[in-house]
């Protein structure tokens, strides 16, 4: 099906060059299971981070004859395993932009973390191509308010991996709806108008890099575990629940609850993946040692710090930048030791992506 208001008629062609920079999310309610082109079967809601991005160059010119859809740069290297995914978001995204398929597109990109981290860079990835391929459809749509080039970018960006859809501002997304966000939508992500407490400012988020090792479950297989799940309608009522609880702790600056919630979705998550068809553990035992030493050091010094999780076994502590030195100390001195090579990300709140 195409969602015809994304789809604007008039035919162009020429040579365009932009870049930008997007950047990575990490949801503090899961989007676990998907249906249709890419929709969720719950609404999430992410933090946008600030410091792990994708920036993405392209040069777009009309194609000639023979001529491939894009050639690929990343980190300045051709890298073909990159090819399907890529030519896999350009045909979804073609109907959306028909003068897109007869240009070539050179794309070169880079991200601020290691390929290898175990962050998973596809979000950010989607969304800084989504922008620039956005950037070249604004040329010749100048009536564009900023908001629908970012409602398209969004839209693009769920074609490519659904996360991305919550990378491109900030620094809150939403994507699905719900009446917990009145405007939401399953379409694209919205950035909510509801106020965000001030202990949330520069909110910051430590990410402990416990396996570098490439995902152990495709997004595709991951989501498609939810199809036929014994919990899955308990599980997608949870996380709407879960949805509202967040909206009142962001907006209350209520950080008992946002800790109650936050990892409760994260385990939540990993319940699933642990109760699914075929089922996966993707937790290690240095995730585990993390968050218990977490959770423990939480008690003992009522120091609001609480973990997250995606789908791998890397652990991402959130907390306020007021207490950031007794945590950082105590990130250091206690869990770095579980960490691999004692690698870990630095990161905060970030207000989305930017032009280059
Ligand atoms: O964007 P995808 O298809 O890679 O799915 C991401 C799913 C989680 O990261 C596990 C949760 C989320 O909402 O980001």
């Amino acid at each position: 099906m195409i969602e015809d208001s994304f789809v604007f008629s008039k035919n162009f062609e020429g040579e365009f060059h932009t870049a930008w920079q997007a950047p990575s999310n990490i949801a503090l309610v899961k989007y676990w299971g998907k249906h249709g082109q890419q929709l969720p079967k719950n609404p999430s809601i992410s933090f946008t981070l600030s410091q792990c991005v994708t920036k993405t160059e392209v040069r777009f010119r009309p194609r000639k004859a023979n001529d491939t859809a894009f050639d690929f740069l990343f980190d300045r290297q051709e890298k073909a395993d990159f090819h399907p995914k890529i030519m896999q978001f350009l045909d979804r995204i073609y109907p959306y932009l028909p003068s897109l398929e007869n240009h070539h597109l050179s794309i070169a990109t880079e991200n601020s973390f290691p390929h290898s981290s175990g962050i998973a860079s596809s979000a950010s990835a989607m969304a800084a191509l989504a922008l620039c391929v956005v950037a070249f459809e604004k040329k010749h749509h100048p009536q564009w308010s900023k908001a629908d080039s970012l409602k398209k970018a969004s839209f693009l960006s769920r074609l490519g991996s659904g996360s991305a859809a919550r990378s491109i501002a900030g620094p809150l997304m939403v994507w699905g709806e719900s009446t917990a966000y009145s405007n939401s939508s399953d379409l694209y992500a919205i950035a909510p108008e509801t106020a965000l407490h001030s202990v949330f400012n520069d909110y910051q988020d430590s990410i402990l890099i416990v396996d570098k090792g490439q995902k152990k479950v495709s997004s595709t297989l991951g989501h498609g575990l939810m199809e036929g799940h014994p919990f899955a309608s308990q599980r997608f009522e949870q996380a709407h629940q879960n949805l509202n609880h967040i909206k009142t702790a962001l907006a209350t600056g209520d950080l008992d609850l946002f800790i109650d919630t936050t990892e409760a979705e994260a385990l939540s998550l990993h319940a699933m993946m642990m109760t699914s068809n075929p089922r996966f553990v993707l937790m290690q035992p240095q995730t585990l040692a993390i968050i218990h030493k977490t959770v423990a050091f939480r008690k003992e010094t009522h120091l609001p710090i609480c973990f997250t999780l995606d789908a791998g076994a890397n652990v991402h502590l959130l907390y306020p930048i007021a207490q950031q030195q007794p945590i950082t100390d105590f990130i250091q001195s206690e869990l770095f030791a579980h960490c691999q090579d004692g690698q870990y990300i630095s990161d905060q709140l970030g207000t989305g992506a930017q032009k280059l």
